[in-house]
């Protein structure tokens, strides 16, 4: 008999962390997703049953580090992770009206994007090391490659993630524990109805989960795409930086409220 594989996703109550939920659901997989939204998260889990993967559901903040380490470890326990994908994520900016995004979103979105990663992926550190054995994942963003003027705390979060990720990466490789940090560009979900301005290379959820599960079926240590925006951000990083801010203050956008 094939052993169960068993695997941790964050934010599959939409988006992206629900679509690779229902791309990886299979039989003799074990799927523990947490999101906030019951009824979103209940249609996600239903689909993966629908696909013949076992699913248990957990309701979560994941900025409360206490209650979803304690989760995850009860289910670490029940059947140890392979696989721990931290999708959860919020994005707020610029009003229409040009108000700086302000300090309460600000560090909202360092609290769910940053401390929320790490709130999920530090408890698995320690067991899969002493297992010698799984995969971290980490969704970072394009926006941690050089920061976007109309979404600062954004970009501070996921700047943070991808630092995170690869820092981790290095530690645990010798370790026999995979990080993977994937780096997306826009890709169409709930997220980014709220985002009104440019979205440039921007792709549709499907492609993106297939990109990013071939990425993580891999072991890579990072998935980046589109590599073009990708380099584009790299390029402002890289000039002086009057010239750099020039470039990022012409994609002009903001982000309508929502969580
Ligand atoms: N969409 C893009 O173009 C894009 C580009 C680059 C990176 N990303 C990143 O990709 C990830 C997924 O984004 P998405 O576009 O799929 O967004 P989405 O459709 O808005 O989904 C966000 C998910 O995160 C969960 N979440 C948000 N805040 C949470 C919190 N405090 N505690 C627990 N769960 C929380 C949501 O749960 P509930 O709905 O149940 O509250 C939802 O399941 C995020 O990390 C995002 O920053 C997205």
């Amino acid at each position: 008999m094939t052993a169960l594989r068993s695997i941790l996703i964050t934010g599959a109550s939409s988006g992206l962390g629900a679509g690779l939920a229902r791309h990886l659901a299979a039989p003799g997989v074990r799927l523990a997703l947490t999101g906030r939204d019951a009824a979103r998260l209940e249609v996600t889990a239903e689909a993966c049953r629908a696909k013949s993967a076992e699913v248990v559901t957990g309701l979560f903040d994941v900025a409360d580090a206490e209650p979803i380490a304690a989760w995850i470890l009860a289910r670490d326990a029940e059947a140890p992770f392979d696989l721990a994908i931290s999708a959860a994520g919020v994005s707020a900016g610029t009003s229409e009206a040009g108000a700086p995004e302000g300090h309460k979103l600000a560090t909202l979105q360092v609290r769910t994007n940053l401390l929320g990663t790490m709130n999920v992926i530090e408890p698995l550190i320690a067991p899969m090391m002493a297992r010698k054995a799984g995969q971290l994942v980490v969704v970072a963003s394009t926006a941690a490659l050089r920061g976007l003027p109309y979404s600062p705390g954004y970009s501070a979060s996921k700047a943070g993630v991808r630092a995170y990720g690869e820092a981790l990466r290095a530690l645990l490789a010798p370790a026999g524990v995979a990080v993977t940090v994937v780096v997306p560009g826009f890709f169409d979900t709930p997220m980014t109805d709220r985002w009104k301005g440019p979205t440039p290379f921007m792709v549709s959820l499907d492609k993106m989960v297939r990109v990013i599960a071939k990425g993580i079926e891999r072991r890579s240590s990072r998935v980046v795409y589109p590599r073009l925006l990708a380099l584009g951000q790299v390029a402002a990083d890289l000039m002086p930086a009057m010239f750099g801010d020039r470039i990022v203050r012409n994609f002009r956008f903001h982000i309508e409220p929502g969580s």
